[in-house]
């Protein structure tokens, strides 16, 4: 038992503002077993928490020598060159939620959705106008929809039967599960995947398929046709001569007994094979004739992989590896390069078959990821540079894993759920590039990669995104750890005429890549452990940089993310942000939250995001109503969202 830390007590960045700090400080601080979640060690004292909270920083690698710190590159007006993606949508980039950690991320019900989670969907939605999420992974196969669960929870884990090497319960859900979403989607253009357990073929438990479609109409668009098959047989979810044509007669069979069930309306809406590339390949599966027997039902085309795991350390399978070894591998652009290379002849069949390819699931690595890397500013970058290369090489959407308490890789962390009244969210490396890709990306954009073209350093790699044919952003990275500016690189970019006069810079910065919390996004931050209520924290700083004679230099320090904007409409194109109001409180077993309503952010229309010099501008409408408890969430100012948490609390204070 580790006793309750010293720690910055920061249910409000703001908090000293308010004269409101008596009542919560009122809120008692336990003890806690096992869970403790603390911010600094020790040196060389060993840490018993949760992962997702584990401080152990990694050693930064060495900076190179040689390293070329000044580049002259030519951007042409012209049409967009060969090789050229397809085009994207904004919300390339979204996650994939665990099933059994459902109620710890989106709410405990339909009724109490976690606030911080609409925000963080907010700010992604802002700027691309949808996020696309799945609901599933290991815990889905064995999913059973039940009236009610023993504990009234939403979601229930029956420990003494798990399967396979991640150890995955089995698991129970309420149909309440699809009015959460529901009601999430009700407030924010939030798009929905589920999966059709594969763990009972005969018959197939269709109830997700059932309720989902019916409760979630065409906010549903995609159920999963079985989770990386290539591994039933190994992970013994199946017999050990479980091929790849048993999958291709599973999902035969699934097909035949949708068609059957007349609950189901929408055939057409399947994600498959969503192999992991460990066992089969995906041509393994495309070579059975799967595309072709399968194209009316099909809607994606899918693979899950990611680039190494942590399995050993988590559940004493596998090879161990060394989190400080690792950690070079992922300071590289070909990294990403690499990932994508086995997909290229896919995605090419998938735009032959007029599919989208998604890359269904991924992170840093599986089994939960490392301490120190998955969880550092290094995922950050990696996840950009790697998801500008799966666009690049036409995957047509990426959704990056959240896991629970126990994982590093999380883009988000809500507080372990006996905490959540007294400690706000964890922030991670993966929701920073979430959020930085949807900028980086509107709809229509297309990605070329050319860090091999233009002869840049592998720690150095920069990307041009087109818009309606024309060049509209730059995308560069910098790798390198150097507090001297040694590293700094300098890019030079020469025009065409007519030339920018001037080009806009946003930077993702921290002061290493080990860095853990706080990174820095054009001025703005959710801070560190339990430190964000989903809004950004700080006033937005975009950088002029000012051209002469046709050319414009940008400097990318070291290490850093610049996203470059060409044409000043590029600023621009928010629209409308969303907006809806709808009733929810949210419980904890140590206390009750109560908020009677909810109001979404509102945007202010054209220019939304800039008019006020921060993210997520909105309507500034009425702040709390003491009375009703009406409550207007949003990012709008830290204050107002300050205002909003603290009247939380007092609500229930009074109550
Ligand atoms: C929170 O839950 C954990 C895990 O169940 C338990 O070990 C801990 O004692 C609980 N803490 C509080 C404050 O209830
Ligand atoms: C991009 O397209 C999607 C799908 O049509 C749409 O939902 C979203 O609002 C669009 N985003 C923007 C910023 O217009
Ligand atoms: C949220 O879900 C519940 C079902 O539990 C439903 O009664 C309620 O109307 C929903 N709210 C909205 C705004 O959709
Ligand atoms: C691409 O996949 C198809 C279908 O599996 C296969 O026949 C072909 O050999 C593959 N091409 C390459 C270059 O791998
Ligand atoms: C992506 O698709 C475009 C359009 O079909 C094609 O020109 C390009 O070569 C593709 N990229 C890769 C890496 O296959």
């Amino acid at each position: 038992m580790r006793p309750f830390l010293s720690f910055p007590f920061s249910f409000c960045h703001c908090l000293g503002l308010l004269v409101l700090t008596h009542s919560i400080y009122a809120v008692t601080v336990y003890p806690t077993e096992g869970i403790a979640p603390t911010t600094s060690l020790v040196p060389g004292a060993p840490y018993h928490g949760p992962a997702a909270y584990n401080p152990v920083t990694l050693n930064i690698p060495a900076a190179p020598t040689n390293f070329p710190t000044q580049y002259s590159i030519h951007i042409s007006n012209g049409a967009a060159p060969p090789g050229i993606s397809i085009p994207h949508f904004s919300s390339f980039f979204g996650f994939s939620i665990e099933m059994s950690v459902v109620d710890q991320v989106l709410g405990l019900s339909s009724q109490l959705i976690n606030v911080p989670f609409l925000n963080l969907m907010a700010n992604i939605i802002r700027r691309s106008g949808r996020v696309n999420l799945r609901v599933g992974g290991n815990t889905q196969e064995t999913a059973v929809m039940v009236q009610n669960t023993t504990s009234g929870r939403l979601i229930e884990k029956d420990y003494g039967n798990t399967l396979g090497t991640t150890k995955s319960p089995a698991l129970e859900y309420k149909e309440d599960l699809f009015y959460l979403m529901s009601n999430i989607s009700n407030s924010l253009n939030v798009r929905w995947f589920l999966g059709i357990p594969f763990n009972k073929t005969n018959p197939f438990q269709l109830d997700i398929a059932e309720k989902g479609q019916a409760i979630l109409g065409d906010r549903l668009i995609g159920l999963q046709a079985g989770n990386e098959p290539d591994f039933y047989a190994m992970f013994n979810k199946r017999p050990a001569n479980y091929t790849v044509w048993d999958y291709y007669n599973d999902v035969g069979n699934l097909t035949s007994q949708m068609n059957n069930n007349p609950q189901i309306t929408n055939r057409s809406m399947l994600l498959a094979p969503s192999v992991a590339t460990g066992m089969w390949a995906p041509e393994v599966v495309w070579n059975t004739g799967f595309i072709q027997a399968y194209s009316k039902y099909l809607a994606y085309l899918s693979v899950e992989h990611y680039p190494t795991d942590n399995c050993a350390a988590h559940f004493g399978a596998g090879a161990v590896n060394n989190p400080e070894t690792e950690l070079p591998t992922y300071l590289t652009h070909e990294s990403g390069v690499n990932l994508v290379a086995p997909y290229i002849n896919s995605t090419n069949i998938a735009q032959q078959n007029g599919k989208p390819f998604v890359m269904f699931e991924t992170n840093t690595a599986s089994c939960g990821g490392f301490s120190g890397l998955s969880d550092a500013f290094v995922a950050a970058l990696w996840a950009l540079d790697y998801g500008l290369q799966m666009a690049y090489a036409n995957f047509s959407m990426a959704l990056f894993h959240v896991g629970g308490q126990n994982d590093s890789y999380n883009p988000f962390t809500a507080p372990p759920r006996n905490q959540s009244s007294y400690h706000e969210w964890t922030i991670g490396p993966i929701y920073y590039a979430a959020l930085v890709m949807a900028e980086t990306l509107s709809n229509g954009s297309q990605v070329l990669d050319i860090t091999t073209s233009a002869n840049l350093s592998d720690q150095s790699p920069a990307y041009l995104i087109y818009e309606n044919g024309s060049p509209a952003r730059i995308a560069l990275f910098n790798y390198v750890t150097d507090p001297s500016n040694g590293h700094n690189v300098n890019f030079t970019f020469s025009f065409d005429d007519p030339s920018p006069t001037q080009v806009q810079v946003k930077y993702l910065r921290a002061s290493s890549v080990t860095q853990k919390g706080n990174y820095n996004w054009a001025g703005q931050t959710f801070g560190g452990y339990f430190e964000s209520d989903g809004c950004p924290i700080g006033q937005e700083s975009i950088e002029t940089v000012q051209c002469s004679g046709r050319s414009c230099s940008v400097i990318l320090y070291a290490p850093s993310y610049a996203l470059v904007f060409l044409d000043n409409n590029a600023l621009v194109g928010f629209g409308s942000g969303p907006s809806a109001t709808f009733s929810t409180s949210a419980v904890t077993n140590t206390r009750t939250l109560t908020v009677d309503s909810i109001v979404l952010a509102t945007s202010n229309g054209n220019r939304g995001l800039f008019d006020f010099g921060h993210l997520g501008a909105t309507s500034r409408g009425s702040l709390v109503n003491g009375a009703t408890g009406v409550m207007h969430t949003s990012c709008d100012a830290i204050l107002l969202a300050c205002i909003a948490v603290a009247s939380m609390i007092l609500l229930r204070e009074a109550a």
